[in-house]
């Protein structure tokens, strides 16, 4: 099968430098969502037909099967597929989708190909409202007639409820007769694609109709306002896929994913999370609230806490993050890991049973097993110019407020002093601290003010 994207309006409604099908849905642009579905139906050609502005569709989505057609100027449906024959499989069928309308599914496709047989497919839909869409005229024996447009229709033909999605699918070898053959004498001037429903009944070709298996499949992005509709749908869809896999969802309205989101059994997921890129959470995963993750891996049995941040990042079973915690890209956390409130990792494995539960930074360190790192420690891992690693063994404790100056490293089981500022190696198994000795200073008075 060929598939042919139009792709080539303006989109001026969205008021935006961007070209129409760049915006995102789901966090990736329009077209690549249609991309998605003519893959998915096995198409060996795929020809998007760009226009102005196109360059940086085709910059953005390139790929090996892809053909870019450019179209200029735009002279309506009819002439955007006009371009792509030379690059079509003439002994298949060729299917017509958009870019903008990024909701449509692949099973309503198949069914509109299979309906089709080896003559005309459209999709159509009966709209309470059919303003604006071109109608299906039929006879009285309901067999399609033509597609008539808006501009073009009777005011009986305006009263039809059964308009034209756009989609439809035909015998190539019968696009390349037709297609050369339309005119545009008609109230836009345009050549349209809808006019080859009249050049099928005419040879006799049976044409064939089906209807979207959801309304919303067919809606397109016009303006920003479609635009937020559609996401609302199409999260909404994710969250629903999410809750027949067993994912408990707190609120299906208030989840974002913006990529892939692959959940275990019996995960949770409290509302406003995002989830960005490739993310995967193992069995029993818990996620609080108003969470942010992207690109991450979550081990089984993991609690993350409200409001945390996690990018490029995996965690071991049995952790628990957060509250407030930000885990940031190069950071792997072992088994039973507890990274708390306002702790920010970055480049750093920390491995099982480790602790740093309040207020510290850990940056580009190798933290071993059953480490305490306290209330606000800090590895001090730039000196301005480079970065350098800070190296914590097994078993050390690592007192309140402590600044490990990189590069360093704390010996297997060492106990470092609350405040100390660790400028060299600490020994295992000793405390070292670096604080001034306690001292009470005998006579000393506080200052007064003194009087003007
Ligand atoms: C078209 C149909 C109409 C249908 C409606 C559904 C025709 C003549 N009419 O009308 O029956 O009800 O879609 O939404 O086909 N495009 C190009 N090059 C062009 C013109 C358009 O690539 O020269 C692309 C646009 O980017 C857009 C799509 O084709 O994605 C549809 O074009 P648009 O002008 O929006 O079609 P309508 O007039 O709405
Ligand atoms: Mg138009």
């Amino acid at each position: 099968m060929n598939v042919v994207i139009l792709a080539a309006g303006q989109g001026k409604r969205m008021r935006s430098d961007r070209p129409k099908v760049l915006h995102r849905l789901g966090g990736r642009p329009l077209l690549a969502h249609v991309l998605d579905t003519a893959r998915e139906l096995g198409a060996a050609k795929i020809c998007v037909v760009y226009g102005h502005g196109g360059e940086a569709v085709r910059e953005a989505l390139d790929a090996a099967d892809l053909v870019w057609v450019r179209q200029e100027p735009q002279l309506g449906t009819g002439h955007a597929v006009l371009q792509t024959l030379t690059f079509l499989d003439p002994g298949a069928t060729t299917l017509v989708l958009y870019g903008d309308v990024p909701l449509i599914g692949g099973p309503t496709l198949s069914r509109l190909i299979e309906m089709a047989g080896s003559g005309l497919g459209v999709l159509t839909e009966d709209l309470d409202d059919p303003s604006g869409y071109g109608r299906i005229v039929r006879d009285d024996a309901g067999h399609v007639l033509r597609i008539v447009e808006e501009r073009d229709a009777s005011e009986e033909e305006r009263a039809l409820s059964e308009i034209n999605t756009g989609f439809v699918v035909a015998p190539t070898s019968a696009l390349m007769r037709w297609l050369p053959a339309l005119g545009n004498d008609n109230a836009q001037g345009e050549y349209y694609l809808t006019d080859i429903v009249r050049l099928a009944i005419l040879e006799g070709m049976p044409v064939a109709t089906t209807q979207p298996d959801a309304s919303w499949e067919v809606l397109g992005v016009n303006s920003k306002v479609h635009l937020a509709e559609l996401e609302r749908l199409h999260q909404y869809r994710n969250a629903l896929l999410l809750m027949e896999q067993g994912v408990t969802l707190l609120d299906p309205d208030r989840l974002d994913v913006r990529g892939e989101l692959d959940c275990g059994r019996d995960v949770t997921i409290d509302v406003n999370c995002v989830f960005e890129g490739r993310v995967a959470l193992g069995d029993g995963v818990e996620v609080g609230a108003h969470c942010v993750l992207r690109n991450a891996v979550i081990g089984a049995g993991t609690r993350i806490a409200p409001f945390t941040h996690i990018e490029e990042s995996a965690t071991g079973p049995g952790c628990i993050i957060g509250p407030y915690a930000r885990l940031r890209p190069g950071t792997k956390l072992g088994e039973d890991v507890h990274i708390g409130n306002f702790v920010e990792v970055k480049n750093s494995t920390v491995a099982d049973r480790s602790k740093a539960n309040h207020l510290a930074y850990v940056g580009d360190a190798t933290v071993g097993r059953n480490v305490n790192v306290g209330a606000g420690t800090i590895t001090c891992n730039y000196d301005g110019a480079n970065k350098h690693r800070t190296v914590i063994e097994d078993d050390v404790f690592i007192g309140s407020d402590t600044q490990l100056v990189a590069p360093v490293t704390v010996g297997r089981g060492a106990t470092l002093g609350a405040g100390t500022t660790l400028t060299e190696d600490a020994p295992p198994d000793k405390l070292t601290i670096t604080r001034v000795k306690q001292t009470t200073v005998p006579g000393w008075k506080r200052p007064v003010k003194k009087k003007s």
